[in-house]
């Protein structure tokens, strides 16, 4: 029987063509959020209209500032230098960056405000940005279960702190600049790896200093507190890790040639693009290009003959969503691929390794589950299967990708989740040529 509500992909024919990706998660949630804190206006393009940002954009609006959508993907936000009280709690929907930014941001004003989610949302800890957000003088009260939304905060009279993060994470750095810009005194963040630095340069465009040197275990980002944002404009480019699907596709279906055009090119965001390379995968990259501040280029995939490789546990930063989609081309490529390092998968919008090796072995795949990390067998997908995705959107597009090489159909149980990163999705694969389509 079919079941109208899942999604399935079929193998397919050789996908031909040149697509664009949407534009940047996590750029797109900066920019409400700077926007918002800054005095003027800012005006938006490209931005990623999924689930997830359209939650921060209605979260700045309920903080004072003025959101409008003046065209598709081109929107303007007037900031009033600040955040005020909000009437209502803040509904962060799925977005584990949208929540932890404006907590960072909301603890330097004097409000109180409480933050909640969906139930993925619920699930993932947040004492990772509110103990460093407290050290500065931040209150946080939990409203039902200690670390998990929904959580009161009341922000204000912030001192600036020396914080160590053990993990390198972009959303706790960002949280914690963010409360920075109205603490007293120079806030300092020191990352054992360097992680995604979109704040850094967002912050710089706003007209703030931020400096980053060596230091330390690692790399030590500071900046002095009382500096004012000002309205700027802001031009999101494609999302890597959105790109990384139909590329994916590319490689696995045989006969394939997938261009992404416009896709950034931050070194701290291409590890799956590093990886992939290593495994033989036959992927070029052309007009290379600046555009908004970060490096742009036109992403070609062909198919490939693919060999497994040890990923290096020092590029799991720089692709900490990919791994997911990387599995998914693991299944294909001959040997091992080893993902070790990547605990931090576990507390995404699901726990990504769990529901990997879950995913993979009902479609046939030979995996290894460890604490830290999983090993992936490739060889023939067999598929036919109906995988559970807990919500979340990576797991579903890695497993449609999946489908479409498998020797059987492979169906995902919820699909509207896509829709938080991956607007489209289904329209621009099935442009391609893939076969995907609702029911079983
Ligand atoms: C993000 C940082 C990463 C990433 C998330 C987006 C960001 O999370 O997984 O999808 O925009 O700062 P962590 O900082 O928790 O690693």
């Amino acid at each position: 029987m079919t079941n109208p509500t899942q999604l399935t992909a079929r193998r397919s024919p050789a996908l031909k063509g040149v697509v664009r990706a949407p534009g940047d998660k996590s750029m797109s949630h900066r920019s409400m959020i700077l926007g918002a804190m800054a005095t003027g206006v800012t005006e938006v393009e490209g931005l990623l209209e999924g689930d997830d940002v359209l939650a921060t954009a209605r979260a700045v609006e309920a903080f004072g500032a003025t959101v409008e959508r003046l065209g598709e993907g081109h929107w303007r936000v007037t900031g009033q230098g600040g955040f005020r009280q909000p009437a209502d709690v803040i509904d962060c929907g799925n977005a584990g960056t949208g929540v932890r930014l404006l907590m960072g941001a909301a603890a330097g004003y004097p409000i109180t405000v409480t933050f909640d989610g969906d139930g993925s949302l619920r699930k993932r800890p947040m004492k990772r940005v509110t103990g460093p957000l407290e050290q500065m003088g931040a209150r946080f009260g939990w409203q039902a279960a200690e670390d998990r939304l929904p959580v009161e905060l009341s922000g204000g009279s912030l001192t600036s702190i020396d914080y160590v993060q053990t993990v390198a994470s972009a959303q706790v750095k960002s949280a914690i600049l963010l409360a920075g810009l109205n603490a007293d005194g120079v806030t300092t963040v020191e990352e054992p790896e360097k992680s995604r630095d979109h704040t850094e340069r967002m912050l710089r465009a706003f007209g703030a200093e931020v400096d980053v040197t060596p230091g330390g275990e690692g790399w030590v980002v500071s900046l002095q507190g009382g500096q004012p944002l000002t309205g700027t404009a802001v031009s999101v480019p494609g999302d890597p890790s959105s790109a990384a699907f139909p590329l994916a596709a590319g490689l696995v279906v045989p006969g394939s040639e997938v261009t992404v055009e416009g896709v950034m090119l931050n070194p701290l965001r291409t590890g799956l693009f590093d990886t992939w390379l290593e495994m033989g995968a036959d992927l070029t990259i052309s007009n290379r290009r600046m555009a908004g501040g970060e490096e742009v280029g036109d992403i070609t995939a062909r198919h490939s003959t693919l060999k497994g490789v040890v990923v290096p546990e020092d590029r799991a930063a720089s692709m900490i969503d990919e791994y997911p989609i990387l599995a998914a081309t693991a299944a294909f490529a001959e040997g091992q691929t080893v993902m070790r390092g990547v605990g931090e998968m576990r507390v995404k919008e699901s726990d990504r390794i769990a529901l990997m090796v879950a995913g993979l072995r009902a479609c046939g795949v030979e995996v290894e589950e460890e604490p830290e990390g999983f090993i992936v067998t490739g060889g023939v997908v067999r598929g036919g299967a109906t995988v559970q995705t807990a919500h979340d959107h990576r797991i579903a597009m890695s497993h449609l990708v999946l489908g479409l090489a498998a020797a059987e159909p492979i169906s995902v149980d919820e699909p509207g989740m896509i829709a938080t990163s991956f607007p489209g999705f289904v329209e621009l694969m099935n442009g391609l040529g893939a076969d995907i389509a609702a029911g079983q």
